[in-house]
């Protein structure tokens, strides 16, 4: 398709996220080569649907599927078992069957919601993701992860499901405002570090800004290969969480008041310096990577004192026993994981904690 990236996760099934513009008006018809007609239930909320949702229905019945929808109120704290079991509610009630299909229009929430009702409902159908914002765009639209929020903590319950089909309308990030798209940019960057010096380029030149879809397309396919290689995060998926041991931390303290991606970005600058400061790395990384942050409006520090950090990281589920597993970036490009006991956490906070 003219404009349009296309990325293939070689995954089991396989499927293919289509990156680009006006995607969401002939989303029907796009779905109709990976999809045949079935009833196709929109899972929403209450931000993305007023916007897009009628869109996205007239165009599923005009490629000949049956839609319907369901839209909850957004945000984190509706990530919850009370919508799961409202959306598992409406599917039995629209008789969703096997062969019908869920779709998850909107940000991280609404993917991880929807994709976990679909991995729940009839003991798992399918679902295709349509990310709206930048966060969804480059990362948890893809790959399969899906959950939900528990009193205990983030994402606690949920199951790998990967998607039918992933279709980024580029339109979408137009209307975000600038603090949603920034705290996409923080995963973008992320995925940068992780990746190397060509995608980690694009966000000292400006492109993320110019060319999104360049940049969504570059981080999909970087992901795509780590999570063909290791689906269900038992190793070299685990580096994808650079910057989430630190960042869950800063969610938990605030009563998940800082948003995602403004987390990861403060985690992800504490680990570069704390990694620099422990002499863990080749180089100089961490003034590169905090200058990239800020110049995406991303913080690079948190109130929380390394203490409190510390201890909501080890309540996290990324604790096995007596040991946690930290991302260390090396360099742009290369990070590895580094396996510590608890109690080497604190120091490490300590070390990177101040900016
Ligand atoms: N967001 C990290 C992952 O999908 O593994």
């Amino acid at each position: 398709m003219p404009d349009c990236k296309e990325i293939r996760v070689n995954t089991v099934p396989a499927y293919t996220a289509i990156i680009g513009p006006s995607l969401l008006k002939k989303c029907g018809q796009l779905l109709r080569k990976a999809i045949s007609p079935c009833h196709m239930a929109v899972v929403t909320d209450s931000a993305v649907g007023p916007l897009y949702l009628e869109t996205v229905t007239e165009s599923l019945k005009t490629a000949g599927y049956e839609a319907s929808a369901y839209e909850f109120p957004a945000g984190e704290e509706h990530k919850n078992m009370t919508t799961l079991s409202a959306i598992l509610e409406f599917l039995a009630k629209e008789h969703l069957t096997r062969t019908d299909c869920l779709i998850a229009l909107g940000g991280g929430v609404v993917g991880d919601m929807a994709g976990f009702a679909a991995a729940c409902y009839l003991r798992g159908i399918r679902y295709v993701q349509m990310p709206t914002t930048l966060l969804s765009a480059v990362d948890s639209s893809v790959g399969g992860k899906t959950a939900i929020d528990l009193g205990a903590g983030k994402n606690l319950a949920g199951a790998f499901l990967q998607p039918a089909a992933v279709l980024c309308d580029t339109d979408c990030l137009r209307t975000l405002p600038q603090p949603v798209l920034a705290d996409g940019a923080a995963e973008a960057v992320k995925t940068g570090v992780l990746c190397g010096e060509s995608l980690f380029a694009l966000f000292e030149d400006g492109t993320l800004k110019a060319d999104p879809a360049e940049v969504i397309a570059r981080c999909v396919a970087y992901k795509a290969g780590v999570v063909e290689r290791d689906e269900k995060e038992q190793g070299e998926r685990k580096l994808l969480n650079l910057g989430h041991t630190v960042g869950h931390a800063i969610e938990k303290c605030s009563g998940y008041a800082v948003p995602h991606g403004r987390a990861v970005a403060a985690g992800l600058a504490v680990m570069a310096r704390a990694a620099e400061r422990l002499g863990w790395t080749n180089g100089p990384v961490a003034d590169r990577v905090g200058r990239c942050l800020e110049a995406q409006g991303l913080p690079v520090s948190t109130e929380f004192s390394p203490g409190a950090l510390a201890e909501a990281a080890l309540a996290d589920k990324k604790r096995s026993g007596g040991s946690i597993t930290l991302v260390v970036p090396k360099r742009i490009g290369l990070c590895e994981l580094k396996t510590v006991p608890v109690t080497e956490l604190l120091p490490v906070i300590r070390a990177g904690w101040e900016a």
